[in-house]
């Protein structure tokens, strides 16, 4: 299951489209990262470029030239060398950009220099998303210095530049089938892995052991990468909302949190759990879960085409509030203490985010200061949480140190909505059967 040669090619007319006439855009691949000494960091592609074109190399600038006649997609990469790819692997070279990623014209990266300043002279403006790579940033400079040097005998340089990812991530934010599908499997596997953890998780295990259980399910299916550093918090660790440590000891009588989803075919799951340790909710764990599980399903059910972002933002507030409320943990009336943003000591950041290609995916959440609406194809998280500080004072002691987040990823359709990742358990009767087989 992949995106197919034919998407990224519809990706490219769209984009296309969307230029002004006598345009050209230009994306470069991302730098690689250096690890220790001579190692790198796994590669990880510009995702501006991915989306376009699934070329997966670095050392790769494509250029989109809308009606020129040689061809509209040129591909500049690394030439074949038989030397260099016994030791760093295959390189697809400019017949393989051409054959296999759509380019119609494809040249060495050596060449870019005498070739990159005559595709840009004359055209009136360049889609480019500028400050993002500053080194590219300046080789881009200077290839527009080069035209204007030569502006004596006639040439032209651009005059205008244009943000390119605000156009690619508008249309990066609504999915489409094949993306659906691919996100759909994210999630199975995401969902299976985070059934692995519940399956094995036991007191005196060590954090980083269910983190290894989580990914080796990522792996053995097919999925590469974790989206972002697998979150894996036991008891109050849950309370720091990024703790990748994951480093301490699974305590008897203690949850553990876990946020992690795996990258599959360029798409991010991400999903968080929260269980006991040792398989069985005390009843404050039981209480505090309870509220939070109400809140996704509350918030869940106002995620639809038409409807409002922050809807789903505003209903978990009303319930974790309320919740707070019942257990004694706020007082006061509750459209007061929504008013007065009383949770924000609990629950502190907002009810989810777009999910892609990134997992903090692109998209603007407001148009001209208003929260944009719903439309299918669009992906959300939803992950209300609640987090008692272990030395939060005006708390009774019962509570302290418990942290609890519940995500899904929720695809919004025709007719509301489809949560992407419901593999894995989340009402407390089902988690603990599970953790009991
Ligand atoms: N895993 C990061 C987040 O949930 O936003
Ligand atoms: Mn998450
Ligand atoms: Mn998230």
């Amino acid at each position: 299951m992949m995106i197919a040669n034919k998407e990224y090619a519809a990706r490219r007319k769209e984009l296309m489209s969307l230029m002004q006439g006598n345009s050209i855009a230009i994306i470069a691949s991302a730098p690689e990262k250096i690890r220790s000494r001579d190692t790198h960091y796994s590669y990880k592609q510009n995702v501006t470029l991915s989306y376009l074109s699934g070329f997966p190399e670095p050392e790769s600038v494509m250029a989109l030239i809308p009606g020129r006649e040689q061809g509209e997609v040129v591909i500049f990469c690394r030439d074949k060398d038989p030397l260099r790819e016994i030791w760093d692997g295959y390189r697809e070279g400019p017949g393989g950009a051409v054959a296999n990623f759509g380019a119609d014209d494809a040249f060495p990266i050596s060449d870019i220099d005498d070739i990159l300043p005559g595709l840009l002279e004359g055209k009136d403006r360049v889609y480019y998303a500028i400050g993002k790579d500053p080194d590219f940033d300046a080789h881009l400079t200077a290839w527009i210095n080069d035209v204007r040097s030569q502006r004596g005998s006639g040439a032209l340089p651009p005059g205008e530049f244009v943000d390119l990812d605000h156009f690619v991530n508008e249309m990066r934010l609504i999915k489409t089938a094949p993306e659906i599908k691919v996100m759909r499997k994210a999630g199975e596997i995401s969902a299976r892995a985070h059934c692995r953890a519940m399956e094995i998780s036991r007191p005196g295990l060590f954090e980083y052991q269910l983190q290894a259980e989580i990914e080796h399910e990522f792996m053995a299916s097919g999925a590469r990468a974790p989206a972002y550093s697998s979150i894996v918090g036991g008891g109050k660790n849950g309370c720091v909302l990024h703790y990748i440590e994951n480093r301490d000891k699974l305590e008897d009588g203690d949850l553990v949190l876990i946020d992690a989803g795996c990258e599959f075919e360029d798409y991010a799951a991400d999903i968080t759990r929260t269980f006991p340790v040792n398989g069985k909710f005390s009843e404050a764990q039981a209480a505090i879960y309870d509220i939070v599980l109400q809140a996704q399903a509350d918030a869940i059910k106002v995620i639809g085409p038409g409807i409002e972002y922050n809807k789903a933002n505003e209903a978990t507030i009303r319930t974790i509030t309320q919740g707070l409320v019942d257990l004694e943990i706020l007082e006061g009336d509750v459209d007061e203490l929504i008013a007065e943003e009383a949770h924000r000591e609990f629950y502190m950041h907002g009810a989810g985010h777009w999910l892609g290609m990134d997992v903090h995916d692109v998209g603007d959440y407001k148009i001209d200061n208003k929260w944009r609406v719903h439309e299918p194809g669009m992906v959300v998280t939803i992950e209300p949480g609640i987090y008692i500080a272990p030395d939060n004072t005006n708390v009774d002691e019962k509570w302290r140190g418990i942290a609890v987040r519940i995500e899904d990823d929720v695809v919004v359709t025709k007719i509301g909505n489809e949560v992407i990742t419901s593999g894995v358990p989340k009402a407390r009767d089902q988690i603990e059967a599970l953790m009991a087989t």
